[in-house]
């Protein structure tokens, strides 16, 4: 079996961590966000995933040809010279894509977060006979998202709506089909919407249905919703193999260690906190809901909640982090500084408080 991840996108709204590297690459709980993915199209017995890019396709490549071996699965690019959307691409991989057994692919989003059922999409696809199988879950704000309306029993799809302006439901498009072939035969080679032109007409001919994602689900492409993603992400990894996930008289909630991370005497973590590879953490530090990416060193008895601290950045002693504070790579904050909300772009020094949310430059 195939599959195809859709790449591309500037990665706007994860500035500044994406200033350093395409969004995909991001780390979220201690690997990135890709990685998430192959890992489980490896596990059902997908054998090639083909990345639809058009930005920075050798910084994604170069990364991820050391994990073709240690997963055991192919990972080739499909590189548009211009954006082409969310079908186009599938149309420029169209022979990558099609194969003798003429069995139905995969597509995802790249930066959707969920315990990826690929498994029982699988049945539910074979089991409808349709052409195309979208995952869909329920979401508050459906407005930010593509809405589906679906016959109640059978699944089968009445409506797709992208963004909408007006309520038509709550069931949202999850961002992860399995498709026929024979839908890359109604998507042609130039900019165009899978969600605003494909979906509709398949959906028209009664050929497209939804499945509710059992579990949690997360667009993590925005911080606030990164950070809501991590405590779901570590939640159900609480249900599931609870013994990758931190213990200890310091430890509240939810937390995830790296092994190579080395935390000091007297830190109170958690909840909801990834520490990732090489961090040093000192002594008498306070971590809650927050993402610490490689490398970062935290000096003694910083605060740091609801906040991303990138890749090898430090934090001062006594410095207090929060309020979304989104560090970007290589940021230093000096001892004792306040920051509520700053948006910190890559190799700053951060010498004055930052009182209320903005973004330093
Ligand atoms: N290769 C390529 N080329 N990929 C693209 C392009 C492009 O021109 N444009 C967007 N993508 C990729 C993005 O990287 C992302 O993985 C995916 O397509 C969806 O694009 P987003 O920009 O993240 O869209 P969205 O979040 O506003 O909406 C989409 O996702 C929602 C779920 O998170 C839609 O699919 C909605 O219907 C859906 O509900
Ligand atoms: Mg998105």
């Amino acid at each position: 079996m195939k599959a195809l991840i859709l790449v591309g996108g500037f990665g706007t709204r994860l500035r500044p961590l994406t200033l350093s590297f395409p969004k995909p690459l991001v780390d979220f709980a201690n690997k990135p966000m890709i990685l998430h993915q192959i890992e489980a199209l490896k596990e059902i017995g997908v054998t090639e995933v083909v990345l639809a890019i058009n930005y920075q396709p050798e910084v994604m490549l170069n990364f991820l040809k050391q994990f073709e071996t240690k997963l055991g699965i192919k990972i080739t690019c499909s590189q548009e010279t211009e954006p082409l959307g969310t079908a186009g691409p599938l149309a420029l991989a169209r022979d990558k894509l099609i194969d003798e057994s003429g069995e139905p692919f995969f597509v995802l989003n790249s930066d959707v977060i969920s315990e990826y059922p690929l498994k029982e999409m699988i049945k539910f696809h074979k089991a409808h006979g349709g052409e195309a199988s979208i995952m869909v879950t329920k979401v508050d704000e459906p407005s930010k998202y593509g809405v589906v309306v679906t016959e109640e029993d059978t699944g089968k799809v009445e409506k797709f709506v992208e963004k909408p302006k007006i309520f038509v439901g709550n069931k949202i498009n999850a961002g992860i089909y399995l498709l026929n072939p024979s839908v890359l035969d109604r998507i042609q080679l130039r900019p165009t919407s899978i969600e605003k032109e494909v979906f509709p007409k398949i959906a028209a001919e009664q050929k497209l249905f939804a499945m509710v994602l059992p579990g949690f689900w997360m667009d993590i492409g925005q911080p606030r919703d990164y950070i809501t993603g991590l405590r779901l992400y570590l939640n159900s990894l609480r249900k599931k193999s609870s013994s990758k996930l931190a213990a200890g008289p310091h430890i509240v909630g939810n937390v995830l260690v790296h092994e190579t991370a080395a935390i000091g005497e007297g830190c109170l973590i958690g909840p909801d906190v990834a520490i990732g590879p090489g961090c040093v953490v000192e002594s008498g530090v306070r971590l809650s809901r927050c993402t610490v990416m490689r490398g970062v060193r935290i000096k003694k008895h910083a605060c740091i909640s609801s906040s991303i601290i990138g890749w090898h950045s430090t934090v001062g002693q006594w410095a207090r982090i929060e309020n979304m504070t989104i560090l970007g790579e290589d940021v230093h904050v000096c001892d004792e500084i306040y920051s509520n909300g700053g948006v910190v772009l890559p190799h700053k020094e951060i010498k004055s408080s930052i009182l209320k949310p903005e973004i330093v430059m």
